[in-house]
């Protein structure tokens, strides 16, 4: 499916938490105003995230299904850890956009068959950097830059780039980078099955407390599992052709 196609049947994002500050203050004809420039800007926001969401699928780094399914559990997980509207907004937007970086990594790179030599991981490892470059300058988008800056750190500290530790590294960066590597797992690629839930899990539970925080492991897994025959379904397989 193209991306244009997923991103325009997701629900529209929510308005930003500051406006909605500003339109209590307000009434009568200030607040119908207001109003409408709070509809613009969401209208410019979702514009915005499609057009980068097209770049990807360009650059045929992405996937329309694969990005909403990735946005969908981030919210899912954001939800159930008790964060509020404003923080869920900027990890549906980072978590659809992440890896938006790699759009200025070299395609030799992205697509090489084989093991990356130090020096390609090296500027491979530079996309969480280049996607927080872009999105930054984007009003609105300033917090989720930071949690695409950030959606490579280990629990652990032993991530990049900034070997953030535990709390210090953002929740919606510790959320992004559960899902990512788990929906990295179960996907099927033109030469490879996608992983059987069991085995995805098996090595999620493996590299909890040092690559990903537990916290979040707990919440997504249960939901991860009850979401597999969507996974399945989308990559046109079934449950028992990936096992
Ligand atoms: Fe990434």
């Amino acid at each position: 499916m193209p991306l244009s196609t997923a991103s325009s049947q997701r629900r529209p994002l929510q308005p930003l938490g500051e406006q909605n500050a500003l339109a209590a203050l307000a009434s009568g004809p200030q607040l119908l105003k207001i109003k409408s420039i709070e509809e613009q800007l969401s209208a410019l926001n979702s514009a915005v995230i499609c057009a980068f969401n097209q770049l990807l699928d360009l650059k045929d780094l992405n996937t329309g299904v694969h990005s909403t399914r990735l946005a969908e559990w981030a919210l899912h997980v954001a939800g159930e850890l008790g964060l509020d509207a404003g923080a869920q907004k900027d990890i549906e937007i980072a978590a659809l956009l992440h890896d938006i970086g790699k759009v200025g990594i070299p395609d030799a790179i992205l697509n090489k068959p084989a093991r990356l030599t130090a020096e390609e991981y090296a500027l491979m490892k530079k996309h969480p950097e280049y996607g927080w470059a872009v999105l930054r300058q984007i009003p609105g988008m300033e917090r989720a830059s930071l949690i695409i800056l950030h959606h490579h750190e280990s629990f652990d500290g032993s991530g990049y780039p900034g070997n953030l530790k535990g709390e210090e590294i953002p929740m919606g960066s510790r959320i992004v980078s559960v899902i990512d590597a788990f929906d990295a797992m179960v996907s099927s690629r033109p030469y490879r099955a996608g992983m059987p839930f069991e085995e995805a899990e098996r090595r999620l539970l493996k590299a909890t407390g040092t690559q990903f925080d537990p916290l979040v492991i707990s919440s997504f897994l249960p939901h991860a599992r009850s979401e597999m025959p969507a996974v399945f379904a989308a990559a046109g397989t079934t449950i028992s052709t990936s096992l």
